[in-house]
């Protein structure tokens, strides 16, 4: 856990403005910042950066966050991560906790001995004219070659001894780029081999995989995991692909270095490759963060539909609702490298288009295993597909699953989830009702927000229950410090208030605020007229209480107290009208 002090300092310490505009450069409107939104495709700037709350709002697509939630959104990165890499930015050092070892030194080295190795290979293939004969035969364009980094390891045993200082350094092993050999002595990994740099979502380099010029074994030959590289996290290509990504909302899958290279070099920029594992849930999930639709392309042998059915299993409890994953299998002999070259683009993306839903490709698969025609094998389908069902986190798919599976089986939908055991999922929270925010409390938590020292006078017993706005103001006013310390922003409460119920409500009001801030000079008087009105309605409804008790059980029903204060009530000019 990291303690929440310390995420109010680092937000403290970060300014948003700088940060997004070092990824989408921003210009000045009025006391905001625009421009157009990196997380939807648009022509005219919605997205809004305010400087003096410190978050972000689309109002195209309703994307909004502190600068934490924007390097989350932007990079795929999850929290832990996001607070390391802007706590290395802002200088802070990491809080000392047993569950984030201090490793950040060690990393940098490594980071910095990857980039530096990166360049040297950059380097040497402009200088090597079987490597660049070789990528030219295959088709890759020097600017593409640029785009990847592609590199050349020379031949010959110490090469980076040139590119460093001193080979033997310990980064060096580390970083998986140097080997000791049986008697001691050190060695390159990497010789005679195109390099292909893996970079991680910020486009460090943290792995790389040398292809060699030809035939040879093994074919690929990549880093090894290192504090910087486990394989089944990263994808090749992500940084290269991320704007296409953007503009397609689409990720497509595939499983080669080659496949990335050849579909960027035909203009399809929004291809990634896995590491030559199995796709795994935690690549779906942070595909998915990019990109609402993710396309699978397989080859069409026997290997690519089993690596294919191994990534629908993974999906699917990765999957989130109103995202999308199909499947394509290309014909027999072909890998997306070779289909782009013969065929072209638009043949490549009529398939990804096309490609099988997840249902689809589950149900043939299921279906190929049993026989379909008998009553024994269409029960056997329904088992089998038990279990995977059993993992669907989405209602609307299991729904489409179930309804196909009996379509499929002959069984009634009702007989198909009794036999599967399905219980109903946990129904997604209700959309908000539609209804007209109260005149009166969105306005109060609107001023809490642009000025928090106000939470300091709310009289919260006069908030009416039962409302979000209330829950949210209680929630405000309870974290400012009694004794005066000063009152965390906006920033630091959405950042605590990640997940919780209160944050659909706090970030409407933001972005309202966002739109329509009050005037500095009037916030106080606005706030006093606020709080009147409060307490008037309050009032207004502890008579009401009052007179229903009076209208049942007589003056005599009430308590000494409650007597005087009715009394005093029908006294005050226009409550007892009211
Ligand atoms: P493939 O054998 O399908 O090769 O491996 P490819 O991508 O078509 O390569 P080219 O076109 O012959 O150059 C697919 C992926 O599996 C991993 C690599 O990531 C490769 O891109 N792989 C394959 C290895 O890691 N090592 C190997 O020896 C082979
Ligand atoms: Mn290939």
């Amino acid at each position: 856990m990291i303690p929440e002090s310390y995420i109010q300092e680092l937000l403290h310490r970060i300014d948003i403005v700088d940060l997004i505009d070092a990824c989408v450069p921003l210009r000045r409107a009025g006391a905001n910042y625009v421009a157009c939104c990196p997380f939807h495709s648009e022509k005219t700037p919605s997205f809004t950066v305010s400087p003096s709350k410190q978050f972000y709002h689309c109002f195209g697509c309703g994307a909004h966050g502190t600068a934490i939630g924007f390097v989350m959104e932007y990079s795929g990165q999850g929290f832990v991560e996001t607070v390391k890499e802007l706590a290395a930015r802002a200088g802070m050092p990491l809080p000392e906790d047993d569950a984030t070892p201090r490793d950040g030194p060690r990393i940098q080295a490594l980071t910095e001995v990857m980039a530096r190795a990166a360049k040297y290979y950059y380097e040497q293939l402009k200088r090597s004219e079987k490597a660049i004969a070789y990528l030219r035969q295959r088709g890759v364009s020097g600017g593409i070659a640029q785009k990847f980094g592609i590199g050349y390891a020379p031949e010959g045993w110490q090469n980076l001894a040139s590119a460093f200082e001193d080979y033997s350094t310990a980064s060096l092993q580390q970083a998986g780029l140097v080997l000791r050999g049986e008697q001691g002595r050190l060695y390159d990994r990497f010789r005679d081999r195109v390099m292909f740099p893996i970079m991680n979502p910020k486009g460090e380099i943290i792995a790389f995989g040398g292809r060699v010029l030809g035939q040879g074994e093994p074919k690929y030959l990549n880093s090894p995991e290192t504090p910087l590289f486990e394989k089944g996290r990263e994808v090749f290509g992500l940084p290269q692909a991320r704007q296409s990504l953007r503009d397609k909302n689409t990720v497509i899958v595939v499983e080669g270095y080659m496949d990335v290279v050849a579909l960027a070099q035909h203009g399809i920029g929004n291809a990634v490759a896995t590491l030559g594992t199995a796709t795994t849930a935690a690549h779906i999930q942070k595909l998915l963060r990019q990109a609402d639709r993710l396309v699978f392309c397989f080859d069409g042998d026997a290997a690519g539909r089993k690596a294919g059915w191994r990534a629908l299993e993974n999906s699917l409890e990765a999957l989130p609702e109103q995202k999308t994953i199909g499947f394509v299998f290309l014909p027999e002999s072909d890998d997306p490298d070779s289909f782009v070259r013969e065929r072209g683009a638009e043949a490549f993306e009529r398939l990804a288009a096309q490609a099988m839903p997840l249902s689809e490709f589950l149900l043939k698969e299921l279906a190929a295993r049993c026989d379909m025609t008998s009553a024994e094998g269409r029960a056997r389908l329904v088992a089998e597909a038990k279990p995977l069902l059993g993992r669907l986190q989405t209602p609307l798919l299991r729904l489409q699953l179930v309804k196909r599976l009996a379509e499929a089986s002959g069984f009634s939908q009702a007989e198909v989830e009794r036999l599967c055991d399905l219980k109903p999922v946990a129904r997604p929270a209700p959309a908000r009702a539609a209804r007209p925010p109260p005149s009166l409390l969105r306005p109060l938590l609107r001023l809490l927000l642009q000025k928090p020292e106000l939470a300091r006078r709310v009289p919260l017993e006069a908030l009416p229950a039962h409302s979000e706005e209330t829950r949210a103001i209680v929630k405000l006013c309870s974290m400012a410090p009694e004794s005066g310390g000063s009152i965390p922003g906006y920033a630091a409460l959405l950042e605590r208030l990640r997940g919780s119920e209160e944050e659909a409500v706090l970030r409407e009001a933001a972005a309202e605020l966002m739109r329509q801030p009050f005037a500095e000079e009037d916030i106080d008087a606005e706030f006093n007229g606020a709080i009147d009105r409060l307490q008037e309605g309050e009032r207004k409804r502890a008579f009401a209480r009052l007179q229903e008790k009076v209208a049942k059980l007589g003056v005599a029903g009430l308590s000494g107290e409650e007597k005087a204060h009715y009394l005093r009530m029908l006294g005050r000019p226009g409550s007892a009208a009211g």
